[in-house]
């Protein structure tokens, strides 16, 4: 059997490209590698997790010995590199950790890809999923092309730089068969509650504050995150190696109108008097370089591989909601214990 090693399978986005992929591909095996930090869960993959095509293995990508003898025991063909610290907040207040996995982490997977590789590249393939947050920020005009300079602008957006380019370096220098692809804001179900959608949805749950950063006037470009996961299957299989490729929603919104929508859409749901929702708004300092504007120019995925997002925002806004609701056990259980002390943390001085 074809083996292919997903790193943070058991992440937000990591979840939803391995659920895709068992069912996709029942002839390949899919080792999920993940060291089910705070934002790992299992529980994300409990449908599929009996799948015959399917195996968890729990590791830290940080720990070299560990990272050859699951390239050792397994003789990977392909990797899809998801496993990532993923929050920006949370790497203005402790950039180490940011540096530790995103950089020496990757730099770990491409030395074991390749030593067991051997430096016979066919058929093999490392895929490297990134951000459009390397780009920088955006002012009123223009989108990010593939070829728009990096200019990283937090420690996380910088880590993921740095681990973009160091994955390019292996390509100009060792011929390692190599894609990356830089994609932006993404959003859906079994988002950890630290990101804006699923953290102001839990809020207005519990009756709680709703932090809008600065003027609330700062735009993302926002995916469904199915349409994420079958952009990285598209381009893991018919992508150019060396290449890059962006993708976005092409659905740019400011972070007080995706805020205001989920009142709405919260307030309908849990039949509150309209408005009831947005009373909880409350503006709180911004975050440290908080980047203005990001947006996706997806022109060349959309020419090259046919991709585009299925889902339209209304549509995926409302099954989104849909789901955290019918799954507010998830919610409770993951903004238990270790999310209260971070939460307190980071927003009581705001
Ligand atoms: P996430 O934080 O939800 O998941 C990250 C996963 O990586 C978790 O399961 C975690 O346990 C695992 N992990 C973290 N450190 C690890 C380590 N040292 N060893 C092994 N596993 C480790 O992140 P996400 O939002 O699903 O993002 C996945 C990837 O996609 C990241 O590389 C991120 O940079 C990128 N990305 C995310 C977005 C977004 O909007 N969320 C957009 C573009 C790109
Ligand atoms: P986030 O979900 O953290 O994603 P990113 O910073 O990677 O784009 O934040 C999305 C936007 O929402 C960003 O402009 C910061 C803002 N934001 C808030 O206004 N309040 C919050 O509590 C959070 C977490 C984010």
């Amino acid at each position: 059997m074809k083996k292919i090693l997903v790193t943070g399978g058991a992440g937000f986005i990591g979840s939803h490209l391995v659920r895709l992929l068992v069912k996709k591909y029942p002839d390949t095996l899919f080792v999920n590698l993940d060291n089910l930090t705070y934002a790992g869960n299992l529980a994300n993959l409990t449908d599929i997790s009996s799948e015959p095509n399917y195996e968890f293995v729990k590791g830290d990508i940080v720990d070299e010995d560990f990272i050859m003898a699951t390239f050792d025991a397994y003789r990977f063909e392909g990797v899809i590199h998801l496993a990532a610290e993923s929050h920006v907040d949370r790497s203005i207040a402790s950039p180490k950790e940011f540096i530790m996995t995103n950089i020496v982490g990757t730099v770990n997977l491409l030395n074991a890809a390749r030593f067991y590789w051997k430096d016979n590249f066919e058929g093999k393939r490392f895929y490297h999923v990134s951000t459009d947050e390397v780009y920088g920020s955006l002012g009123d005009e223009g989108k990010f092309l593939e070829t728009t300079p990096y200019d990283p602008r937090s420690p996380y957006s910088a880590s993921k730089a740095s681990s973009d380019h160091l994955v390019r370096a292996y390509h100009h220098t060792y011929g390692l068969p190599v894609v990356i692809s830089n994609c932006s804001n993404n959003y859906g179900p079994n988002q950890f509650p630290e990101k804006l959608i699923p953290l102001i949805l839990n809020n207005i749950r519990h009756n709680k504050p709703l932090p809008v950063y600065g003027q609330g006037t700062n735009i993302r470009d926002w995916l469904y995150v199915v349409d994420h996961a079958k952009a990285i299957d598209l381009i893991y299989q018919k992508g150019i190696n060396g290449e890059t490729y962006n993708i976005g929603g092409n659905n740019e919104r400011q972070n007080i109108d995706i805020v205001k929508t989920l009142c709405r859409i919260m307030d309908r749901q849990l039949g509150r008097p309209e408005g009831d929702s947005e009373k909880l708004i409350t503006y709180v300092k911004d975050r440290a370089g908080h980047d203005l504007r990001y947006a996706i120019d997806a022109t060349k995925i959309y020419e090259q591989l046919g991709w585009q997002p299925e889902v339209q925002f209304n549509d995926g806004f409302e099954k989104t909601v849909a789901w955290y609701l019918e799954n507010q056990q998830w919610l409770d259980e993951v903004t238990s214990g270790n999310y209260l002390k971070y939460y307190d943390k980071m927003y009581r001085e705001r």
